[in-house]
Formats: C-alpha cells, structure tokens, sequence
C-alpha cells in the first residue's frame, strides 16, 4: 500500500495553497505536493504557476532541472544496470538483454508490473562487474541468469 495520496487536483490546491506565502516558492511547492502524492503531477504545473504568479515555463523548468522530482509515480522497484566501460567488457550487455527479456521492456521503460529498468554509467564497482543497483543495493559480478533470479525475487516481493 502506498504511502502517498492519491493524486486529486482539489488536494493537490490545498498543498500548493500553503506554500504561496513562502519565500522562493516554486522549488517548495513541487517538493511539497512531492511529499504529497510520491510525484508532481502534469496538471499541478498551470495550478502552481497560476498560483504563485509566475509563468508555466518557470515551474516546468523547476521542475525538469531538479532530477528528484519525479513527474510520475515511483516504480516498485528499480533495476539499474551498469553499462559503463568496465562493466561492458565482462558482460553487462548479456545482462542487460536478459533483464530487458525477463521484464519485456528496453532500458529506460518501465514493466507492466512498475519494475523500471534503467542504464548507469559507472556505480564505483568496476572490479566486482557486471555491476548493478537493485533498489538501491548494490550487486556485482552478476550473470544472466542472476539478473534473472533477482527480477524473480522482486516480482514476488510485490505479489
Ligand atoms: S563501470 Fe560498472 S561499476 Fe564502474
């Protein structure tokens, strides 16, 4: 069960609402609707710009340049495989295909069941690679079949 709100535009008012009166508002109010609803959505962008009378262009580039806000949900889990240099030359690659194969998306696509799998450039483990961040643990020397193994781990975790 998530731990965020539902997102609803008449909640979404209120939350952008106590933030107006705030100095240098637009950072604050996506970081509290954020805090809200676990992403901003699209349509708080003209609320908050109309809101805090300033341009649509100035929260939506707010809130393009800030990499942890999120303008979608979070996925369940993340996969990110390392596909840096180091990592390539010991077989991330057949890592990459076989995780692409297990969830049935590209790198950068998110699983019908919200398992997102994305490419790192270089987690700081070159030596242990194929490396990668599931959930924010870090794994290395990972195969094929391993990648698979842990895809498998996590879809159970969410059933
Ligand atoms: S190249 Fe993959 S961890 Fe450094």
């Amino acid at each position: 069960m998530s731990a965020f709100a539902p997102w609803s535009i008449e909640q979404a008012e209120v939350v952008v609402n106590k933030c107006a009166s705030r100095t240098g508002p637009v950072l604050l109010t996506l970081q509290a609707l954020q805090c809200e609803f676990g992403y901003v959505h699209p349509d708080a962008v003209p609320l908050v710009a109309r809101t805090l009378n300033v341009s649509r262009a100035e929260v939506h580039g707010v809130l393009t340049y800030y990499h942890d806000l999120r303008t979608s949900p979070a996925p369940a889990h993340a996969v990110r495989i390392c596909v840096a240099e180091a990592c390539q030359s010991v077989g991330s690659g057949a890592v990459v295909q076989r995780a692409e194969g297990e969830l049935g998306v590209s790198m950068g696509e998110r699983s019908v069941d919200a398992i997102d799998l994305e490419s790192v450039y270089c987690l700081g483990d070159c030596a242990l690679g194929p490396a990668a961040l599931v959930d924010g643990q870090l794994l290395g020397r990972l195969s094929p079949p391993q990648i698979a193994a842990v895809i498998a781990s996590l879809r159970s975790e969410s059933a």
